[in-house]
C-alpha cells in the first residue's frame, strides 16, 4: 500500500479572480453591461439587505437612465484590463502554479445573445492566457462569475429565460475553440448555489418580476445545469484533453444541539446545498429535492432530452469555495452572525472575522472528506480566505500576520484530509491580489498577499505592495506545504 506523504508534486497551488472584481474597463472596446455593473458601493451605515446585491426594476431603471448618482466599483475593478501583465509577474514572483480568473461574458457576446463574438473582447483574453503560460501559470477559468450579460435580464430576465442556455452553449463553443491549448481547466457557473439565495447576482434575475420569487429561481437553475452539462458536452468535443468542473459554495451546516430534530434539520440543510453537486457530479435530481419541490409546490418545466443530457455529461472535477461553517436548529432563535451571503446562528466555539464570517479550520477537512466519501470526485479548492482590513504602516510595510494565521490553519487541515486519502487537486486563496468585494463592494475588505492602493471612494493609485503573506505564501508552495 502506498504511503500517502502530503500534497502531490503538481498540486495547484495559487489564487483565484472574478473578471468583475478586478477587470474594470467597464465599456472599454465593445464590452457590454453586465449584471456586476449595476451594484452599487453603500456604505456600510446605510447598507439594509434590499439595497445591495438584490436589485429592483426601479434601481436598473434609474442607473440606464442616468439618474443614478451612486458609484459601481465593479465597472473599476482594481484595472487588472490594464495592468495585467504586472499583475501576473508578481504572482508569479510568489510561484503561483496556477491563477483561476473568469471571462466576463458580456466582452465576448455584449448582449449576451448576438451571433458573432466581439473579437476585442476575445484578444484580451489570448493576452492574459498568454501571459500566465508564459509564467508557467496555469489558467482556471470560469465561463460565468455574477456576470451574467445585462442584454439577458432585459429580453428573458436572465436566466429564467430557457433561451439563454442556447446563448451561453453558444459562448461556451466560442471559447473553448479559441483558448484550446491554452486552457486546461474550466469551470462552468461560480457558486452556481447562488442562483437560489441571490437570484440576481447568480443569474441576473431580478425577483420583483417574478410570480413566485422564492420558488421561480429553481426554474433558472435547472436552465444552468442544463446549460453546464451542455459545455460539459461541447468541452469534450472541443477540446478532449481539457478538463470541467462544477462550482459550489459549500455551507457546511452543523447542528445547534445533539438534539436530533436539530440534527436533522442540519442534514437536511446540508442536502440542499449538496444538491447542486448531486446533480453535476451524479447526473439527477435527487429524491430530497423531489420532495422538497412537491412540498413547496414548485413545478419546474422540462424539455425532452434535458434529463438525458444531466446523465450524460458529468463533471471532471468538484470545485468549491470554502469561507465558514454554519449552524442549523429546528428553532431559529439565537444569536445570529453575518456570513457568505447567508446569515446563520452563531457557533460558540468559533471566532469570526471583522465581517461575521465565522472561522472554522477544521470544517474544510470535514468537508473534503464528505465530498469524496459521497463522489470519488478529485477536488479543488477555488476559493478560501480571510477578508480583513489591512493597515500600511509608516514604513510601507503590511503585517497581515491574522491572514497568515488564517490561511495557515487552513491549509494544514487540507493537509490532514489529503492524509485521510481525499484526493485534492489544488489550493486557491481567494484575491490573492486586494480586488473590489462581491457582497459589499468595499475595498477596504481585503484578501490578498499583495495590496491595491485604492479606498472603498474609489481614491487611491492603484499601487500595488506586497504583504508579509506574500513572502509566507511564496514559501508555503516552494516547499509544497511539507513543513505544516
Ligand atoms: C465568494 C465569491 O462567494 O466569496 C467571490 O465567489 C467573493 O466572488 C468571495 O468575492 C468573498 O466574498 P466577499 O463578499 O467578501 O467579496
Amino acid at each position: 500500500m502506498d504511503e500517502n506523504i502530503g500534497f502531490k508534486n503538481n498540486f495547484l497551488w495559487g489564487g483565484a479572480t472574478a473578471a468583475n472584481q478586478i477587470e474594470g474597463a467597464f465599456d472599454i472596446d465593445g464590452k457590454g453591461l453586465s449584471s456586476a455593473d449595476f451594484i452599487e458601493y453603500i456604505p456600510k451605515e446605510q447598507r439594509t439587505k434590499d439595497n445591495h446585491m438584490e436589485v429592483t426594476t426601479e434601481h436598473i431603471e434609474s442607473v440606464l437612465s442616468g439618474e443614478h448618482s451612486g458609484r459601481f466599483p465593479k465597472r473599476e475593478g482594481i484595472n487588472f484590463y490594464h495592468r495585467y501583465e504586472e499583475d501576473i509577474k508578481l504572482l508569479a514572483e510568489m510561484g503561483f502554479k496556477a491563477f483561476r480568473l473568469s471571462i466576463h461574458w458580456s466582452r465576448i457576446f455584449p448582449s449576451g445573445y448576438e451571433e458573432k463574438p466581439n473579437e476585442a473582447g476575445l484578444a484580451f483574453y489570448d493576452k492574459v492566457f498568454k501571459t500566465l503560460r508564459k509564467y508557467n501559470i496555469e489558467p482556471i477559468v470560469t465561463l460565468s462569475h455574477y456576470e451574467t450579460p445585462y442584454g439577458l435580464t432585459e429580453k428573458y430576465n436572465g436566466w429564467m429565460g430557457r433561451a439563454v442556455i442556447g446563448h451561453f452553449e453558444r459562448y461556451a463553443k466560442t471559447v473553448f475553440k479559441r483558448y484550446k491549448g491554452l486552457v486546461k481547466y474550466w469551470i462552468t457557473f461560480n457558486e452556481i448555489n447562488i442562483i437560489n439565495i441571490s437570484p440576481f447576482t447568480g443569474g441576473g434575475v431580478i425577483s420583483d418580476q417574478l410570480a413566485n420569487p422564492l420558488g421561480d429561481p429553481y426554474q433558472a437553475l435547472h436552465h444552468q445545469l442544463v446549460a453546464s452539462s451542455l459545455a460539459t458536452k461541447a468541452l469534450r468535443e472541443i477540446d478532449s484533453d481539457a478538463q470541467i468542473g462544477c462550482m459550489l459554495a459549500r455551507m457546511k451546516h452543523y447542528p445547534y444541539t445533539c438534539n436530533p430534530e436539530d440534527v436533522l434539520k442540519a442534514m437536511q440543510d446540508d442536502q440542499m446545498n449538496l444538491l447542486y453537486t448531486d446533480v453535476h457530479v451524479l447526473g439527477e435530481y435527487p429524491n430530497y429535492y423531489k420532495r422538497f419541490l412537491k412540498e413547496n409546490h414548485i413545478e419546474l418545466k422540462f424539455e425532452e432530452g434535458d434529463l438525458e443530457i444531466l446523465k450524460s455529461y458529468t463533471v471532471d472535477y468538484i470545485s468549491f469555495s470554502y469561507y465558514m461553517s454554519l449552524l442549523s436548529a429546528n428553532s431559529e432563535e439565537g444569536e445570529r452572525t453575518e456570513g457568505n451571503l447567508m446569515n446563520s446562528l452563531k457557533n460558540p466555539y468559533l471566532e469570526a472575522s471583522d465581517w461575521g464570517w465565522q472561522i472554522d479550520p477544521i470544517g474544510i477537512r470535514i468537508v473534503l472528506n464528505e465530498f469524496w466519501d459521497r463522489y470519488h470526485k478529485p477536488l479543488f479548492i477555488v476559493e478560501n480566505g480571510l477578508g480583513a482590513k489591512d493597515k500600511v504602516e509608516s514604513d510601507g510595510t503590511i503585517n497581515d500576520t491574522y491572514r497568515i494565521d488564517y490561511l495557515e490553519k487552513h491549509i494544514t487541515e487540507i493537509k490532514k484530509a489529503v492524509l485521510d486519502g481525499v484526493n485534492v487537486m489544488g489550493y486557491l486563496a481567494w484575491g490573492p491580489i486586494d480586488l473590489v468585494s462581491m457582497s459589499t463592494s468595499e475595498m477596504s475588505k481585503r484578501y490578498g498577499f499583495i495590496y491595491v492602493d485604492k479606498d472603498d471612494e474609489g481614491n487611491g493609485t492603484e499601487k500595488r505592495i506586497k504583504k508579509k503573506s506574500f513572502n509566507w505564501f511564496k514559501h508555503i508552495i516552494q516547499t509544497n506545504g511539507s513543513h505544516l
